[in-house]
């Protein structure tokens, strides 16, 4: 193989960073993952160390290209966890915060206060995205309250605030930048313009100076430097939301297709150039833009789910098991009527109630661990198809991340959904997804190349009738209704404690 003839993805996941090594034709040359762990200081609250982000970022990529030649690698793609926030200083590159997660609800009160002033409305309409603590502005609001109470230290441009892309790209290249799908995902940018909004900025406290540059998807990035084995020089050729990498690797662009990406969460997304508001419960969005600077905007919806294979995962940790005998014990086994809602820090799509509650509901003395995992599982396809359903009338639904490659998961979503579902039989599209845009950033490949790269799928076809699913939905909706029969967030906790720093 000649020099300069893969792509070198970087997926910088919630759980995990994955790295992939893809040669010219689409093909998987090379795969690795490093695990990454999180800490819940107080109920509601989720960190990550800035440190072990990049440590994993460094594991991955060595062990990725562990027997492979490093000069091989033409550019790099990276896709990546987003709305995580983090603060550093700008002169040493020093973490100042720990990595406030997309899944910490510490800045629920915030919002419901910011809603109560009246900038529900504004916010939705400029960001296409409702006033809930799992994105940025409010978390970055957080760290600077502690670590810049006056702004001061942040208007003369000594700390930088970012999410993940940035802190990466930053520790790469030294610029201070965001890809504009990330950014998108901050709530401070104008979604339809593509810029941050001095409007918002104002109404979170945010000055502008502490922000970083928005670019498109495809940069211009600085290249990739301290991450051996790769050498110094090697260019970084496209950032993308995992999310949105994820149906850019579905071949997202092309009319009609709508994704379920199920990871710790889970995303449903859509291209679609409607960028008025509608009020279904969804967000405006932009899923990635090509060209120069903010380029070509495509705009997408978006639905997301705070809880997907994380409720497997707590569930695995709370009775000793792993996800995967949960998987088995659910397979042929029936809930009973039990339901799962997995609020456990409140519901994001289409409810956004940060005040509902994780609720069991249903049980007997007959319910045991099948039926609870079975619950679990379909706790997942539940939610899903609630935000499937609002984002328009869809036959197939595209689906991809470590919880899709459950096929009983996958089933039992076909039967909740009356639709087809698309497996992906490749895993890691998030990934696949960087690799892509980067191929066809740096001239791997030409877009009708990467229109004919195989995208093996297994198809899951509903086996219920329209009775039994609208019966099953009813009883699914009427226990969202407990799991929302409260009115008291559930991490408004009047005092802070001090910021321990960049390694929790
Ligand atoms: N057999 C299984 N059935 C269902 N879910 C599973 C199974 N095995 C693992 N999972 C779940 O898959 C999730 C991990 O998926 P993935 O690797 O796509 O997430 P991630 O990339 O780290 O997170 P994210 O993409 O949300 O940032 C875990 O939450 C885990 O509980
Ligand atoms: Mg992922």
């Amino acid at each position: 193989m000649a020099r300069g003839e893969v792509i070198l993805a970087i997926d910088q996941g919630t759980s995990s960073t994955k790295a992939l090594l893809v040669d010219r034709h689409g093909h998987v040359l090379a795969s690795a993952s490093a695990p990454l762990g999180q800490t819940h200081p107080r109920p509601g609250w989720v960190e990550q160390s800035p440190a072990e982000v990049l440590a994993s970022v460094t594991a991955a990529t060595r062990s990725c290209l562990d027997g492979h030649d490093p000069a091989l690698v033409a550019a790099v793609g990276i896709s990546n966890q987003r709305e995580s926030m983090l603060l550093w200083e700008r002169s040493t590159g020093e973490p100042v915060t720990p990595i406030i997660s997309w899944q910490d609800r510490r800045t629920a009160a915030r919002c419901a206060s910011l809603v109560a002033d009246g900038f529900g409305e504004t916010v939705r309409d400029v960001t296409g995205l409702p006033l809930d603590p799992m994105f940025s502005a409010t978390k970055g609001a957080w760290l600077l309250d502690h670590a810049d109470p006056d702004r001061s230290r942040s208007r003369n441009g000594d700390l930088c605030l970012g999410t993940v892309d940035s802190w990466l790209l930053s520790r790469f290249g030294g610029e201070h930048l965001i890809e504009i799908g990330n950014a998108a995902r901050t709530q401070l940018l104008d979604a339809r313009a593509g810029r941050w909004d001095p409007g918002l900025l104002e109404v979170f406290g945010i000055p502008s100076q502490v922000l970083p540059r928005v670019v498109a998807s495809t940069g211009p990035f600085p290249t990739v430097r301290g991450l051996p084995p790769l050498p110094d020089g090697v260019p970084v050729a496209a950032v993308l939301g995992d999310s949105h990498a994820a149906l850019f690797a579905h071949a997202g662009w092309r009319p009609g297709r709508v994704k379920a990406t199920y990871g710790t969460g889970s995303s449903v997304m859509a291209l679609s150039q409607d960028t008025t508001a509608a009020d279904t419960g969804l967000c405006r969005t932009i899923a990635w833009a090509t060209g120069t600077e903010s380029g070509a905007i495509a705009h997408a919806v978006e639905g997301n789910i705070l809880s997907a294979g994380s409720t497997l995962r707590w569930l695995a940790e709370t009775v000793g098991r792993t996800p995967a005998e949960l998987a088995d014990l659910a397979d042929g086994a029936s809930s009973d009527g039990v339901h799962l809602v997995p609020a456990f820090g409140g519901l994001a799509a289409p409810w956004w109630d940060s005040n509902a509650q994780a609720t069991l509901v249903g049980m007997t003395l007959a319910t045991r661990l099948p039926q609870i995992a079975r619950a679990a599982l379909e706790s997942i396809a539940f939610q899903v198809e609630d935000v499937v359903a609002a984002a328009g009338p869809h036959e197939v639904l595209l689906a991809d991340g470590g919880a899709a490659a459950n096929p009983t998961l996958m089933q039992i979503q076909a039967d909740i959904s009356g639709r087809k579902v698309h497996q992906s039989l490749v895993s890691d599209l998030s990934a696949i997804g960087a690799a892509h845009l980067a191929g066809l950033t740096c001239g791997l490949w030409t877009q009708s190349e990467l229109e004919e790269f195989d995208r093996p799928v297994r198809v899951f076809s509903p086996r219920t009738g329209a009775a039994e699913r609208r019966r099953t939905r009813t009883a699914w909706h009427q226990a969202v209704a407990r799991a929302r029969a409260t009115d008291q967030p559930t991490c408004d906790k009047p005092t802070d404690p001090p910021l321990t720093g960049g390694t929790p």
